[in-house]
């Protein structure tokens, strides 16, 4: 009976939809409510918190296992328990897994298939926070497309991605997934990376939902060790953490996830105040919000649930509407229905959310619609390692370049390249590499084979090796500090060179979540290789390959130069040749502080004032009295091959009402003989406010190309939402009174002006 009745709804479903869809009666998004609806209406309760459960596929763990067993899974997919999986990781993975469900289950609601696609599946890009140091939006979406296609071919159909997190701390291993310190930036970047995954239309098997993660807080652990408490009160919150997400809801995100983290008492995966209040209450959002792995269950660890029944009913009424992998909502949210202490109505607005995304992928007209072996021999792999070595040439930032070092001169015959990262074809690739395959980046050894002429000659030696043993995602490196069995060798290549390139930093897995470290310097024995270098040969290049701000201040005074380079992923030696031999002149800029010392850390440019914020006469001041207390590298901060100098700042008017704007204009000359390009950084302040303001504030940027001797002028308008900020008022409001602005190419160095918003 119950067949006849589904079989007749979707009849009329499906007649309605094509009426609608000839007469143009319905917008979609009114036809997508209508199927919804539809759809929920024929549920029972347990089918219902089956779309709200979602399991791994147990073959890649990227959380700790679960106490449920594959028979017990499929067992539940079949019956159609179960919404959406991760990490399940091929086509004919993803096929087997919906034909349990389209072939078994009484609705047949499609899967979906999520998985951690950060910087590409195949083809892999800069880790994100490296490639927000291109700060070129464009080429952050292109490469969120081209991950998209690369997913599809493989069976996923919904990426984690991208992390908005703001962080401030270095030591926090995860800094590597997000776009650092700023929110502005963050949500510019995370808004590039949604329009790039999700494209214009979420149903094209080209485009992937896309997910904004963490909500909300979790860059702020405490001391920057991951999963700790999140300490910061509301004014905090509602100004450097929430803007990125309010964009991605703004931007259309499909799906939020929460955080592991307790938000000042209340563990985010329960908390209300953010889920239903302010994301789909105040921003009307209309996606669903997935917990992180186990993070629903995990409030029985915080000391905020007894159980994980009762943590199912805390996630549900606060809003979480999937539960990661953690068992507790299939054993929790049908009983609590039946004993009376949960809404059907709950669960329904959880499930609408679901379906919602699920018609919207166009799932419902095609399940099998991600899960096509023959997308994949559509897919241009090398189109995409050309594009993954314009993002990786565009991210490195040159830190520093004495005496002109680079690019290296015609007159450099023999480079000795050192280090335990010069030939590692792995650790370019960094964490969070999806399927991008173990040892497949291009090394700094091969890559300056490849891009030097035949008249130099490229010596390499490895010197220390940074770990022993194996390492991958669930397992840290044990970091090497006794082996210098390759000192000798090093010592000779680097005396017989012109040059030394010595390529230092972090392994792939140093960073990333759970790599929290209390120390950011160079791990194990690679200050005392360079060093023992050093003392041999002082014309050192060093390149950095790191997931993190580092701590560099002792071996930035020895280097004769210095490249970020990050984790810049499969072209990553290529396109560090490129920025050493000058064929790409460097255009990236920080977009998190290096700190002079760990004990500056959390560490960021747009802190507040304080009451006591500089004195030469007298100690009782906010510093550190054995470090300066500013960045070694400021955020906003990149040398070029060029040089640019900044005019003096135009103001079409010094006062400003609350309907206008001002125009600010700055004319930016390339003094040097090459062309170059640079970020064009719009930093604000609000001098008096009803609460305390940062001493600056990014609120815009533009990258410009500067022919030698060109001058450009560079305009901003600058408008109240600009101004706006979380006021004592608790709303966004910008408030009359005295603006700084500053402009310049990093956060330190500018021109500043002022005006007045009346
Ligand atoms: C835990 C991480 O915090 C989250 O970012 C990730 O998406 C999930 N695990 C799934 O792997």
């Amino acid at each position: 009976m119950k067949k006849i009745h589904l079989i007749i709804c979707f009849f009329l479903l499906s007649n309605f939809n094509s009426f609608a869809q000839k007469s143009n009666i319905l917008s979609s998004v009114e036809n997508i409510e209508i199927k919804v609806d539809s759809v929920l209406a024929m549920m029972t309760l347990e089918e219902k918190v089956g779309q709200l459960v979602q399991y791994n596929g147990s073959w890649d763990l990227t959380g700790p296992a679960s106490e449920m067993n594959n028979q017990l899974k499929v067992a539940n997919l079949k019956k159609g328990l179960v919404g959406s999986m991760l990490n399940v990781l091929s086509v004919e993975a993803t096929l087997e897994a919906q034909k349990l469900v389209m072939e078994n289950s009484r609705m047949k609601i499609p899967l979906m298939f999520g998985y951690d696609v950060i910087h590409g599946y195949k083809t892999i890009f800069p880790v994100p926070l490296g490639e927000t140091a291109s700060w070129d939006l464009e080429l952050m979406e292109e490469t969120a497309r081209v991950a998209a296609l690369e997913s599809v071919a493989y069976g996923v159909n919904w990426t984690f991605s991208p992390m908005i997190d703001v962080s401030r701390d270095a030591r926090w291993g995860r800094i590597m997934e997000g776009s650092g310190e700023d929110p502005y930036l963050t949500a510019q970047v995370g808004v590039s990376k949604i329009k790039g995954y999700q494209g214009d239309d979420l149903a094209k098997n080209t485009t992937i939902a896309a997910t904004a993660k963490h909500f909300a807080g979790y860059g702020f652990a405490e001391a920057g060790r991951d999963y700790n408490t999140v300490n910061i009160g509301e004014n905090e919150l509602q100004n450097m953490v929430l803007p990125p997400f309010k964009a991605a809801a703004e931007a259309g995100v499909a799906t939020f996830m929460n955080s592991f983290n307790d938000l000042d008492g209340t563990p985010a995966t329960g908390n209300k105040m953010l889920q239903r209040d302010v994301l789909k209450g105040d921003w009307k959002w209309d996606g669903f919000v997935v917990s992180d792995w186990g993070s629903i269950t995990e409030m029985v660890n915080h000391g905020f649930a007894t159980n994980k029944k009762h943590a199912a009913e805390i996630a549900i009424k606060a809003g979480s509407d999937m539960d990661m992998e953690g068992g507790a909502y299939e054993v929790g949210l049908a009983e609590l229905v039946k004993e009376g202490r949960l809404k059907e109505e709950l669960i329904d607005d959880a499930v609408k959310r679901v379906l919602r995304v699920k018609f919207k992928l166009g799932l419902f007209e095609d399940p099998y619609r991600y899960s096509k072996p023959e997308v994949l021999n559509n897919i241009n792999f090398e189109d995409h390692k050309k594009l993954a070595r314009e993002a990786a040439k565009r991210s490195i930032v040159l830190l520093k370049n004495s005496d002109k070092i680079l690019p290296v001169k015609s007159s450099v015959k023999k480079i000795a390249v050192i280090g335990p990262l010069a030939n590692d074809k792995d650790s370019p690739l960094g964490n969070w590499r999806a399927q991008g395959e173990t040892n497949s980046a291009v090394s700094v050894v091969e890559g300056l084979k490849n891009g030097i002429g035949e008249s130099t000659e490229i010596t390499f030696s490895e010197g220390t090796k940074l770990g022993t043993g194996e390492r991958s995602f669930l397992m840290p490196l044990a970091i090497n500090t006794t082996d210098r069995s390759g000192f000798q060798d090093a010592i000779e290549k680097a005396t017989n060179a012109d040059l030394v390139v010595m390529v230092l930093g972090e392994d792939a897995f140093q960073a990333g979540e759970g790599r929290s470290q209390a120390n950011i310097g160079l791990a194990g024995l690679q200050m005392e290789l360079f060093d023992t270098v050093h003392n041999v040969n002082s014309n050192i290049v060093l390149v950095l390959i790191n997931g993190r701000p580092l701590e560099i201040s002792e071996i930035s005074k020895k280097a004769t130069a210095i490249v970020e380079a990050w984790q810049l992923g499969s072209e990553s030696g290529n396109a560090i040749a490129d920025v050493l031999t000058g064929k790409y002149n460097p255009s990236g800029k920080l977009p998190a502080s290096f700190p002079r010392a760990v004990g500056q850390e959390p560490l960021y440019y747009n802190e507040k004032n304080t009451g006591r914020p500089y004195n030469e006469e007298h100690v009782t001041y906010s510093h550190y009295t054995d470090v300066k207390k500013d960045a070694l590298y400021p955020f906003g901060f990149g040398l070029s091959y060029a040089t640019f100098q900044y005019g003096d700042i135009q103001l079409s008017s010094t006062q400003m009402d609350m309907e206008g704007n001002i125009k600010v204009s700055i004319r930016v000359t390339n003094t040097s003989k090459i062309p170059g390009k640079e970020v064009v950084q719009l930093y604000l302040r609000d001098l008096v406010a009803s609460t305390t303001r940062p001493v600056k504030e990014l609120k815009g940027f533009q990258m410009i190309t500067l022919k030698p001797g060109e001058t450009k002028s560079v305009t901003f308008s600058i408008t109240k939402k600009m101004l706006e900020f979380y006021s004592a008022n608790k709303k966004w409001e910008a408030e009359p009174g005295d603006f700084e602005l500053y402009l310049g190419g990093n956060s330190v160095d500018v021109k500043s002006a002022r005006f007045k918003l009346k």
